[in-house]
């Protein structure tokens, strides 16, 4: 039995979590503009993790009854100057993902809700590598330079990303 409240909570999420998907997948695209092979792969990746996200909360709803609805109207940004931009975007755009997850427990905890707080736990965990996988990259860019060899070696770190679906994971893609 889940409330209204936290179900309406968790499907607001699961439409962020759909515009995360989108705006990764703009990203690909632009990185690929850029002659980024390697970044355009790490977004596509990225994207299909979020896919996982929102499969993983639609999944959720219906399990406790409830039927979802796709709100998300925001338009997604598609023209980015430079690789270091667009992941100092991804980085703050993960920290209010954070945020949201963790206004989303605590409503868990407030309303009681055990299996809420139980479900969200795997997204807690999962916001602490995402954050860090983006300082690391941003880190090492500004290191090497957002041009020449420097940005070529990254892109060809990037390029090694390989999607892994976590255990059990409906897939949308
Ligand atoms: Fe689904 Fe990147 O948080």
């Amino acid at each position: 039995m889940i409330s209204k409240q936290m179900s309406d909570s968790l499907n607001e999420h699961l439409n962020i979590e759909l515009f995360s998907a989108h705006l990764y997948l703009v990203m690909s695209s632009c990185c690929n503009e850029l002659g980024l092979k390697g970044a355009a792969n790490w977004y596509y990746v990225q994207y299909r993790e979020e896919m996982i996200h929102v499969m993983k909360l639609y999944t959720y709803l219906n399990e406790q009854g409830i039927v979802i609805s796709i709100t998300a109207k925001n338009a997604v940004p598609g023209k980015y100057s430079s690789l270091l931009e667009m992941l100092q975007i991804t980085l703050d755009h993960e920290q209010m993902i954070t945020s949201c997850i963790n206004n989303l427990f605590e409503q868990a905890v407030q309303e009681k809700d055990h299996a809420t707080q139980i479900f969200l736990q795997w997204f807690v965990t999962e916001q602490i590598e995402e954050e860090n996988n983006d300082r690391d990259l941003i880190a090492k860019l500004k290191l090497v330079g957002d041009s020449g060899h420097g940005i070529l070696m990254i892109d060809g770190e990037m390029g090694q990303r390989v999607f892994v679906a976590p255990p059990g994971s409906v897939l949308a893609v």
